[in-house]
């Protein structure tokens, strides 16, 4: 099979390659880029291990063919940090212990990120909703719940401030 080319920003750095048209978005990241803190779960769209950001929205990169980034901006867990420096809401999942294996944060990062962009006061509920399509086998899920929360009410401080 012929490989297409496509270009695409990933994490702000315009990329430009040639892919095997079956690629998927996840085996680009991880294999051809060596972006492996996007984690493969199930392979399946149920894990959410895969999440990254298409345009802003949030996707599984394992049902995203490579060809369907073309044009798109794409923001993995490595993107998150500024410089080095962690987010709050980075920071909120190491203060609150919102990870143990850590298989599941990078996912679980991306989703919380979008969903404070869109409602940076969610309620419990609604960060509940937003995380359900993310799996974790180790923290019950509360701890995770509660580092969005700290990360919300950061960020909230700080903007009114
Ligand atoms: S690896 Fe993509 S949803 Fe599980
Ligand atoms: S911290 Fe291990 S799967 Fe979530």
């Amino acid at each position: 099979m012929a490989k297409i080319p496509i270009s695409f920003k990933v994490n702000g750095e315009q990329q430009e390659m040639l892919v095997e048209p079956d690629w998927t978005l996840l085996e680009t990241l991880r294999d051809r880029m060596r972006l492996t803190g996007t984690k493969e779960g199930c392979s399946n769209g149920n894990c959410g291990a895969c999440t990254v950001m298409i345009d802003g929205r949030t996707a599984c990169s394992c049902l995203v063919l490579a060809g369907e980034a073309d044009g798109r901006e794409v923001i993995t867990v490595e993107g998150l940090a500024d410089h080095g420096h962690l987010t709050a809401l980075q920071d909120a999942f190491i203060k609150e212990g919102g990870l143990q294996c850590g298989f599941c944060t990078p996912g679980f990062l991306i989703s919380a990120t979008a969903l404070l962009k869109r409602n940076p006061d969610p309620s419990e509920q609604e960060i509940r909703l937003n995380v359900a399509g993310n799996l974790c086998r180790c923290t019950g899920y509360d701890k995770i719940v509660r580092s969005i929360q700290d990360a919300a009410q950061k960020m909230g401080t700080r903007a009114a401030n």
